[in-house]
């Protein structure tokens, strides 16, 4: 089980910014994206998560075509993330909402995350309106909420205090844990991609390196 990229090659203009023959991802694992600022760390994510059609070469998961049916188990939180200009706690319960989940069981499972990420106090608070730190919470926890197959992170702790890196941490932890699901997380930190990865990819412009 796993996600291939093969022959996957982006450019702008006469620029080459990924070039990648084959590259296996672990389903169920966590794998680190790192590299240095324009990398192409990025652009590999927005490629897994088909927001970008216009580049070269494939991408499967389990052996086939990323499609639209599996881009409904899939979710990428970007590094700046969007929220509503709605309460948190309606960003947050929003994917279960559109899948006709009970509202008990919305409530449960919302609780449980703003726990898990410590901002309790946040549950009313209008999501537009939020600093960066706090919407990449938020952003992390709507993701996790619906227990996708596949969670594409694009630096999600960026904008965190040091403080609380370690509950995002250990929401991302168990959720792979409890749902085996896929984490591909880009991070500019070793050390976090140490703590979190089973596996650590490097790019260096555009390629991968050993
Ligand atoms: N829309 C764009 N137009 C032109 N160049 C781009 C665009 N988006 C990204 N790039 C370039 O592609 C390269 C890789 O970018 P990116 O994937 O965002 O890197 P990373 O996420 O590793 O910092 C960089 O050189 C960046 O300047
Ligand atoms: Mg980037």
């Amino acid at each position: 089980m796993e996600l291939q990229i093969e022959n996957v090659k982006k450019k702008y203009g006469d620029k080459t910014v990924l070039d990648i023959d084959s590259l296996k991802i672990e389903t169920r694992k966590v794998t680190g994206i790192v590299g240095s600022n324009g990398s192409g760390k990025s652009t590999l994510l927005n490629i897994v998560a088909g927001l970008d059609d216009e580049h070269e070469g494939e991408v499967r998961y389990n052996g086939k075509k990323i499609d639209e049916e599996i881009r409904k188990d899939m979710t990428l939180v970007f590094q700046k993330a969007y929220l509503f200009r709605r309460t948190v706690y309606k960003n947050i319960s929003y994917p279960l909402d559109i899948r006709g989940i009970e509202k008990e069981e919305i409530e449960k499972r919302v609780l449980k995350l703003l726990k898990i990420l410590e901002i309790e106090d946040l549950k009313n608070k209008i999501g537009s309106k939020l600093s960066g730190g706090e919407t990449q919470k938020v952003a992390l926890a709507r993701s996790l909420i619906f227990n996708p197959e596949l969670l594409l992170l694009d630096e999600p702790t960026s904008n965190i205090d040091p403080e609380y890196i370690d509950h995002m941490e250990r929401a991302i932890l168990n959720y792979n844990r409890e749902n085996k699901g896929t984490v591909v997380i880009v991070t500019h930190n070793i050390e976090q991609a140490e703590r979190l990865c089973h596996n650590i990819i490097k790019l260096e412009r555009g390629r991968v390196v050993e």
